[in-house]
């Protein structure tokens, strides 16, 4: 079965009810003591048996974006979907009551039960087959083969692919979009992602084994995933074990190669990696399943929005002219005689209205329309408009990105396609914070595969624009995303292009030794920073010795790879410093030393408390103390413990609770000083706090450090 958009619309309405089964069963009616810990507001409103019943028609007709829309403007952002009282789902609608979702802690919030089905379409090697640490060393995997530096490798094989595929399509002609987009993205996941050996002779077999794995997502085998019963399973099953295979063997025999001949590409990468805990390789099952779920995540998403790209841009004049004339302009500056471009990441980081255009369609057209998790412990959401719900234990939560993404106070007009949106002065993804735009999910779990998935888009469609002349033939379907596009036709005309030879671009300007005497007086009485700003001001935002400045021209800084771009001997000297650290923690015991290797990575939750507590002059103190106090007990310090014992050691809990007097403000460095020194935002910042206390009372728990925006906000400006 291939995985229409169709299917994922069953697959979306299995896993939402599936959901609810397995987590109402899963935690009963039971409410665990410390549910109880905050002031408890009301749930959330209920949508009920009848009302739903009611709403059949719709879900028919017009699909469940839909009905989630006509709840959300019936009930507002919050609210509790109970079907016969058994099953109950709250859906969380904007970002202002999606930060815990997002960003809960595994214990609190997790998928649970709900992708059980993965197991056997992967393999039980990873994910939901395995512990959560495990899952987050593999998802970091997945983040160090596919960061920008890496990125980079895949640039010009995909470019090759894509002029190759679209050298096949002649003069003019006919097509079906969705057929050509998905079967090109397929060759650039198996020169990208797969590897050589996958292309050379095993390509077909390879696609036509994930068919099946991909026949495993249907209503049946979601619900009996183990059952041999069912026939997609049992192909699901070989598929599984014969791409297990196959993998293996490439696995050992890139194992065996060593040196400068080893591949680039993420299949290495994976073979690569290496487990924090023990630092052991991953095996060669391992592998397999990471590949299998890799592609699953990458093909579909890939190719619906590559198809959605292009259906919206053809229909709308006004942006398709802009995209082309952007890519006139690119060919302009990065193209050589006979029209290639030699430079394909640095055009790629320009297309600045391509890649608007892409985000307003993923917007409008999220693949991944509905998130969903389970809630562990009960959590509080407040909206915009002020409310609260206390959500509690056991519901499926669940985040609607389709109506999400189009929320009237975040977005203007937001059903309607206009990447301008995004750009200066607008920038309304940005208006409610980090989770207004969530097409790629947000926090913990969010998509490591965003900037490849960009990147391939961009290479297929800045090729479309500059060499054909499109037209859709087809009607855009009425009711987006639930609709599939399986008859989307094109018609196609070569595109005759101008081209001018590539322009010699200058160096950046000097600023010379006795520029830099000049401006001397100014570093001594005032600092760096200030030199840097003057200098800025007077050349411009790039210089030598080179400093990039704003971020137009810093891409290649955070981006580049490693070969051309790096932090090279610079931060040497840290070598010894972390090297003494382990050591001087692992005297402590196994726990310690986990805790300290733990923190040096992003996933680490003791991490806060480093970042927080650093700058302090009891940084040593408090952070021994934590983990001295948990040594013994094998587990790393819940947040709230952190918190109280880091004012037990300042010694500041007073008699109105730790937070009463304001008196820790003192101590955080930098926040602190401007915090103190501008009364208007130190006296809103205690407001808050005092708000948190009727709030929440004197305990501070994970949700009460998530709802302090004012704070968050200081410290960011500091
Ligand atoms: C336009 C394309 C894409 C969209 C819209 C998209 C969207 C998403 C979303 C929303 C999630 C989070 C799911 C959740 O929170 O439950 C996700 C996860 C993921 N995506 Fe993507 N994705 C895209 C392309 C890709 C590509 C190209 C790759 C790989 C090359 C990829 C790899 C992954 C992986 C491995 C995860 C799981 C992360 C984890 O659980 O730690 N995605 N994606």
């Amino acid at each position: 079965m291939e995985l229409t958009s169709s299917s994922v619309t069953w697959l979306a309405m299995v896993i939402l009810v599936i959901t609810a089964a397995v987590t109402k069963i899963a935690t009963g009616r039971k409410r665990s003591a410390t549910d109880l810990t905050c002031k408890m507001p009301p749930p959330p409103p209920v949508v009920n048996s009848i009302a739903l019943l009611r709403l059949l028609p719709t879900l028919f007709r017009s699909g469940l974006p839909a009905i989630l829309h006509q709840l959300y403007m019936k009930f507002g952002s919050v609210f509790t979907i109970s079907v016969a009282g058994l099953l109950k789902m709250t859906f969380l609608v904007g970002p202002e009551v999606s930060a815990h979702f997002f960003q809960g802690l595994e214990s609190e919030v997790s998928h649970g039960n709900l992708f059980e089905f993965t197991v056997p379409m992967f393999g039980k090697e990873i994910a939901h087959g395995v512990d959560s640490a495990t899952k987050n060393e593999q998802a970091r995997f997945f983040v160090d083969a596919l960061k920008p530096a890496r990125l980079r490798i895949h640039v010009d094989p995909m470019v090759q692919e894509v002029e190759d595929y679209f050298a096949k399509w002649g003069q003019h002609g006919t097509v079906d979009l969705r057929r050509e987009l998905e079967q090109l993205l397929l060759l650039i996941s198996g020169r990208c992602l797969l590897g050589k050996e996958v292309m050379g002779t095993m390509f077909d077999e390879v696609c036509s084994l994930f068919r099946d794995i991909e026949g495993g997502v249907n209503m049946m085998s979601v619900f009996f995933p183990y059952t041999p019963l069912i026939p997609s399973n049992r192909r699901r099953d070989m598929a599984r074990e014969r791409l297990h295979a196959i993998f293996s063997d490439i696995v050992r025999s890139r194992k065996q190669q060593q040196g400068d001949g080893v591949d680039k590409d993420v299949l290495q990468s994976l073979i690569d990696s290496r487990y924090k805990v023990d630092g052991r390789a991953t095996t060669e099952a391992e592998v397999a399943a990471l590949m299998i779920c890799l592609l699953f995540a990458a093909k579909h998403t890939s190719a619906y929005t590559s198809v959605w790209t292009g259906a919206r841009l053809l229909s709308h004049g006004k942006f398709l002219a802009a995209a082309v004339d952007e890519q006139d302009e690119i060919v302009r500056q990065h193209g050589i005689n006979g029209g290639r471009i030699t430079d394909h990441y640095g055009s790629l980081m320009e297309m600045r209205t391509l890649h608007s255009c892409i985000k307003e369609t993923l917007r409008l057209h999220p693949p991944v329309p509905v998130l969903t998790r389970t809630a562990h412990k009960q959590f509080t959401v407040r909206t915009r408009e002020g409310h609260e719900y206390a959500v509690p234990a056991g519901h499926t939560i669940a985040c609607p990105i389709v109506i999400s993404n189009q929320v009237p106070y975040i977005y203007k007009d937001g059903h309607l396609y206009d990447p301008g949106r995004f750009g200066p002065g607008r920038e309304e993804d940005k208006v409610g914070g980090k989770f207004s735009y969530a097409s790629f999910g947000g926090g913990r779990t969010s998509c490591v595969g965003e900037g490849y998935a960009y990147m391939q888009i961009k290479v297929i469609w800045s090729h479309l624009l500059r060499n054909f002349e499109l037209r859709l033939l087809s009607p855009l379907p009425k009711s987006d995303w639930s609709k599939t596009m399986a008859a989307t036709k094109l018609a196609r005309v070569k595109r005759p292009i101008a081209l001018n030879p590539r322009s010699n671009r200058p160096l950046p300007p000097v600023v010379n030794s006795i520029a830099l005497l000049e401006h001397l007086p100014r570093l001594f009485t005032k600092g760096v920073i200030a030199l840097m700003h003057d200098l800025y001001t007077r050349f411009g935002n790039v210089f030598t010795a080179t400093f990039l400045v704003g971020p137009e021209v810093s891409a290649h800084f955070y981006q580049g790879m490693d070969s051309e771009i790096s932090q090279g001997d610079l931060y040497k000297f840290t070598v010894p410093m972390f090297a003494k650290g382990l050591d001087y923690f692992a005297k402590w015991g196994e726990t310690v030393g986990l805790a300290w290797a733990e923190s040096c990575s992003h996933t680490s939750q003791l991490r806060h408390t480093f970042d927080a507590t650093k700058h302090t002059p009891n940084s040593q103190k408090i952070f021994s103390e934590i983990v001295r106090s948990r040594r013994d007990t094998n587990q790393l310090p819940a947040e709230q413990d952190r918190w109280k014992l880091r004012d037990r050691t300042r010694g500041h809990g007073t008699p109105e609770g730790p937070w009463g007097n304001g008196e820790w403000l003192r101590d955080t460095n930098v926040t602190g000083a401007r915090l103190l020194t501008h009364d208007k935002f130190v006296t809103e910042a205690l407001e808050e706090q005092k708000h948190m206390i009727q709030k929440h009372g004197d305990h501070i728990c994970y949700n009460v450090l998530l709802d302090m925006d004012i704070l968050h906000c200081c410290i960011k400006e500091a």
